[in-house]
């Protein structure tokens, strides 16, 4: 059973390289789950329904957020109705949206969970007590689930992905938006890369116009950050996993820009 995770979609450039590639990717790859995680969608901050329904519209079938999921309030007109649709999980008790949806292809049904680090992040419930708690219920329904885990540091998300080893099929990071060398799978057959890299602006940092930040670094005045235009990028993972079991038997990180066309 395959997966196909998309990191960060940053912008207008992450949406329309996304709608430009994705048709491709599927085709080539045959997935039969396409997930991706759209915080950075509207703008760079953020969601709409409107960018929700053009990713559902280009194979995308669930998305999952992270730090900026509140940041485009028209994120509150649909997050509790669309079921398509997680945020992070560790969120306290009482905010609006889930951090688990079950989506279902060909009567296979996969977990996506989405969680957020708290290590240079905001001091959310504590994400391996909230998965700890959630999963014996998720066992229960299906054997696949992935998680998506939104987080800064590098060594929160490796403990991660050992503290679910395991017990769930995989755990991949976003949020960093630079795809890291590391997937592997673990002892146990978890799925494992610390983070899967953006989608959108190539000549940018971390999908923002270089300028801006420069600025920001050199003089540390208040400076707006604005999506940068020009060549793009698309950064992504596949996941073979076993059936019945759900363990992991196969990672491969795609990444596709000028420098690594997508030809292999
Ligand atoms: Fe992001
Ligand atoms: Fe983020």
């Amino acid at each position: 059973m395959r997966i196909m995770f998309v990191g960060d979609i940053v912008g207008k450039s992450g949406r329309e390289t996304l709608v430009e590639l994705l048709p491709r990717l599927r085709r080539k790859y045959q997935p039969l789950f396409t997930i991706a995680n759209g915080e950075n969608a509207a703008g760079g901050r953020g969601i709409t329904p409107a960018i929700a329904k053009s990713f559902y519209e280009a194979g995308v079938q669930g998305i999952t957020l992270g730090n900026h999921t509140w940041d485009n309030r028209e994120v509150f007109e649909f997050i509790d109705e669309d079921t398509k649709i997680a945020r992070p999980a560790n969120y306290p008790p009482g905010t609006p949206g889930v951090g688990l949806r079950y989506i279902k292809a060909n009567q296979t049904e996969l977990a996506i969970i989405n969680l957020m680090g708290r290590t240079f992040l905001p001091p959310l419930d504590c994400p391996f007590r909230v998965v700890e708690e959630m999963l014996p219920q998720v066992r229960q329904r299906t054997p696949y689930i992935f998680v998506d885990f939104h987080a800064e540091a590098t060594s929160e998300k490796q403990a991660m992905g050992w503290f679910l080893d395991g017990k769930v099929s995989a755990v991949v990071g976003t949020h960093t938006h630079v795809q890291t060398g590391d997937a592997r799978i673990l002892p146990k057959g978890t799925a494992y890369m610390t983070d899967v890299g953006m989608v959108g602006p190539y000549d940018s940092i971390l999908g923002m116009e270089t300028e801006a930040v420069l600025k920001k670094f050199l003089t540390q005045l208040p400076v707006r950050f604005e999506v940068a235009g020009g060549r793009t990028q698309l950064n992504a993972v596949i996941m073979d996993l076993q059936p019945q079991t759900g363990k992991a038997l196969k990672i491969k990180a795609i990444r596709i820009d000028q420098d690594n066309p997508f030809e292999d």
